[in-house]
């Protein structure tokens, strides 16, 4: 990887979708999905396999993985689609759609260039109170049951690639700023002795600032965390995450969750919006002369698509500028 290359991860079809409070027909969440696909996007985050109970507007993903592998949206290149799966239930729903999928998807150790690529993603948090509130789960016993889920993804067949998220990382809105880098290194040193490829550091409520996203990525470094196993996912309540991409863009961190006109929220954490959208942190890369690979007109054609089926105002700054909006 070039040190100007950046990924981005898209993560509106599951992060930007999963708090609407209508149920967005399955036939739009795979529209916007197959139009994200053209976009030049290297990952999107499409699903999530968690209890329908406590998030109902997740609950067609089992379909939604069936279609990516029955029918594998047009891309440029090769796409991986990543899936939240928390605790072992989720993780054999999603392996029974594999199992009825044979042949159809790469794993890890069988790249195929033709298929689509998969990817679970389990996910921690950084204070008590926010495991509590997400997972029903204390953060020992949440890292303890990752453990099961990570080492049977990463099992033949499947061979999965696995991501580990840790919430509120820089803000909690429970615990307020009162959140410990130095947990955060640990809980994210824990996950990787585990087994996971990735760590995505979520600042879940956008009460991350530029100095306190700077003091954590400093402590993850002296924590021997490599820059290379760690994305950045900023919500953009404050309107904070373009500075604090910035701060780790130049603390040599190359990847970053958006999600496209900035669509979402999470259920659990009250008054926080939508993370940071794909449109502007494309724009903003292309303007350090970064490779993001995204096409900028097409991601905010999407952005301006899924704005109208939801009957919403684009949250993308760049998204309008581009369409003279
Ligand atoms: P629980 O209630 O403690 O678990 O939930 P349980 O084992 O007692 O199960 C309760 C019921 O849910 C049972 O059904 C289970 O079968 C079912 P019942 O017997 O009542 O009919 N169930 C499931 N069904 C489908 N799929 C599953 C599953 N698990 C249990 N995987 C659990 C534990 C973790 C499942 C629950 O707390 C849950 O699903 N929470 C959802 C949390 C969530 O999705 N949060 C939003 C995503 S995280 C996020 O947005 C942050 C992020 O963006 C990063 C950032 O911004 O910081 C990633
Ligand atoms: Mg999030």
């Amino acid at each position: 990887r070039l040190d100007n290359r950046v990924k981005i991860v898209e993560v509106g079809p599951r992060d930007g979708l999963q708090n609407e409070k209508n149920i967005v027909p399955l036939v739009t969440k795979i529209e916007l999905i197959e139009r994200l696909a053209k976009t030049g996007l290297e990952t999107i985050e499409a699903g999530s396999f968690v209890a329908p109970k406590w998030v109902p507007q997740m609950a067609n993903s089992s379909e939604i993985l069936s279609h990516i592998l029955a029918t594998p949206p047009t891309s440029p290149h090769p796409l991986t689609y990543s899936f939240l799966a928390p605790n072992m239930k989720g993780l054999s729903n999603a392996f029974s759609i594999l199992n009825q999928n044979p042949g159809t998807f790469s794993t890890e150790t069988n790249p195929l260039p033709s298929k689509p690529s998969l990817e679970i993603a389990v996910f921690a948090s950084a204070t008590e109170t926010f495991s509590q509130k997400n997972l029903n789960a204390s953060i020992a016993a949440s890292l303890e049951g990752f453990r099961a889920v990570i080492s049977a993804a990463k099992e033949t067949p499947y061979n999965l690639r696995v991501r580990g998220y840790i919430s509120v990382v820089l803000g909690c809105p429970f615990e307020g700023y009162d959140v410990s880098p130095h947990r955060v290194a640990e809980i994210a040193t824990e996950l990787l002795e585990m087994g996971v490829d990735e760590i995505a550091l979520g600042d879940t409520t956008g009460m991350g600032t530029a100095p306190r996203t700077k003091d954590l990525l400093n402590c993850l470094r002296s924590a021997g965390i490599r820059n290379e196993d760690v994305a950045m996912h900023f919500h953009d309540t404050y309107g904070q995450a373009l500075v604090n991409t910035a701060v780790a863009l130049e603390h040599g961190i190359r990847t970053f969750d958006a999600s496209v006109s900035g669509l979402g929220g999470c259920p659990y954490s009250p008054g926080a919006t939508g993370n940071v959208a794909t449109e502007d942190v494309v724009y903003f890369m292309e303007s350090l002369g970064m490779d993001t690979g995204v096409n900028l007109d097409g991601v905010a054609d999407v952005g301006d698509w899924i704005s109208k089926e939801l009957g919403r105002g684009n949250g993308s700054t760049v998204g309008r500028a581009v369409l003279g909006q």
